[in-house]
């Protein structure tokens, strides 16, 4: 009963005695209960004492059931109306239902634990409403939350994939530098070998003791030390060029029709000083005329995740691995692309999960998990391709990508 007495029901009814009735039933019941004897009154009432509940008359005097049931209904349209009208009203009935009414009682109330178990129904549908309202706004907020949460992450990814790019690009500095080392040191040497030489024939010449023979062996060696020093500076330029057009391709997401071939080989130097000093060997089949307008960069990048997946994850306990890369004309256009490695390979449930953004098994050891999603994406996003990964634990990794030709905008 104490429940009750919080919840206030206005009775609107012009006839006294129906109204006395009613009353006193439901403040058997601990409601509090407040009155009106027609529709007017009835719509006062309702704006200054905010009950929880209507039982309303539909025939009144002033102002009739209707006209309070449609002007409630545009202040709150959730306060529980129940209409109490004469059997011989059901038109009327009808329209207070379809005006928002939610139930209605027949007079004269024969049975008073009818209107009873109607204010009750009424009251749990109310409650129902509020509470499906609470969840929700929760869930409003929730999924505000997520959706903040969200763009967090898309942008921490994106940083992340940046950042990636970043690291590949300092590699491949790297690279440049060690690789062009040699065949610099080796020029400078012959061209100071040169100079010392020059001196000495110098020496000789100004002192007019200079021999023929003397003269025949300078010659000769001028020759071959400027030979050498050509060799090495062209081999030099075209290190420079490699690693340019690379790193070029890299930063900048650009499509144009290159050798495949020669574009591996090109990405392989870049990558050579992280292999040099491991006996672990890589392996090219690839014929030598396949040209494709395609994104360069994205090659570079997926080869240059395979390969140091293979080495830092699949050879991590394996002196020397081996990588196996097959380039062919798949049919059509389509260029068939398949990396492997003889390592340790991966169970059912790392392979399940080797695309997934940050799924890595060097958590907290250098690894974001971002390589081979990166590798996914570019695969079917840029190269508009298809990847599969076979492996098994003991027996390396395979990716078999299938590339389109990109000639046309896609
Ligand atoms: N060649 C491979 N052999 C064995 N396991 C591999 C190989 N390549 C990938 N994996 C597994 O897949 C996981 C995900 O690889 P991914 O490249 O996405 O992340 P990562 O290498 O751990 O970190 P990141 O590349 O971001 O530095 C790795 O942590 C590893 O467990
Ligand atoms: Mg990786």
């Amino acid at each position: 009963m104490s429940e009750n007495t919080e919840k206030k029901i206005l009775v609107i009814d012009d006839e006294v005695y129906i109204r006395d009735s009613v009353i006193g039933f439901l403040e058997d019941f601990g409601f509090e209960v407040i009155e009106a004897e027609n529709g007017e009154v009835g719509l006062e009432q309702f704006q200054e004492e905010k009950p929880d509940l209507i039982l309303c008359d539909l025939r009144m005097p002033v102002m009739d059931g209707l006209e309070v049931l449609a002007q409630v209904r545009e202040q709150d349209e959730n306060i529980p109306i129940i209409i109490v009208s004469g059997a011989g009203n059901i038109a009327d009935t009808v329209e207070a239902l379809r005006l928002g009414a939610w139930d209605y009682i027949i007079k004269p109330i024969q049975d008073m634990n009818v209107l009873f178990h109607a204010v009750n129904k009424a009251f749990e549908r109310k409650d129902f409403i509020a509470e499906k309202a609470r969840y929700q706004k929760d869930l409003e907020i929730a999924n505000k939350e997520l959706k903040i949460s969200l763009d967090t992450l898309e942008q921490a990814r994106d940083q992340l994939v940046q950042s990636e790019k970043m690291a590949a690009l300092g590699e491949l500095v790297a690279g440049v530098a060690h690789e062009i080392n040699t065949p610099v040191g080796v020029g400078v040497t012959a061209a100071s070998f040169l100079d010392a030489k020059t001196k000495e024939f110098s020496g000789l010449y100004e002192s007019g003791e200079l021999k023929r023979s003397e003269l025949e062996n300078y010659l000769k060696t001028v020759q071959e030390v400027s030979n050498s020093i050509l060799i090495n500076m062209a081999r030099a330029a075209e290190l420079i060029s490699s690693f340019k057009q690379v790193a070029v391709d890299q930063s900048s997401e650009k499509r144009r029709r290159f050798n495949l071939k020669e574009y591996i080989d090109e990405i392989l130097l870049s990558l050579r000083p992280r292999y040099k000093k491991t006996s672990h060997t890589i392996n090219v089949t690839c014929a030598p005329d396949i040209e494709i307008t395609s994104y360069p960069g994205a090659f570079s990048q997926i080869l240059n995740n395979l390969i140091m997946n293979s080495l830092i994850h699949g050879f991590k306990e394996i002196d020397n691995g081996e990588i196996e890369i097959d380039i062919s004309r798949g049919e059509g256009d389509k260029v068939s692309f398949v990396y492997r490695d003889n390592g340790t390979g991966m169970d059912e449930t790392q392979k399940e999960k080797a695309f997934d953004p940050f799924f890595t098994t060097m958590r907290g050891k250098g690894g974001t998990g971002l390589g081979m999603s990166i590798v996914f994406n570019l695969v079917t996003q840029t190269l508009k391709g298809k990847v599969v990964l076979d492996s098994e634990p003991g027996k390396g990794v395979a990716f078999t990508m299938t590339l389109p030709e990109l000639s046309e905008d896609i």
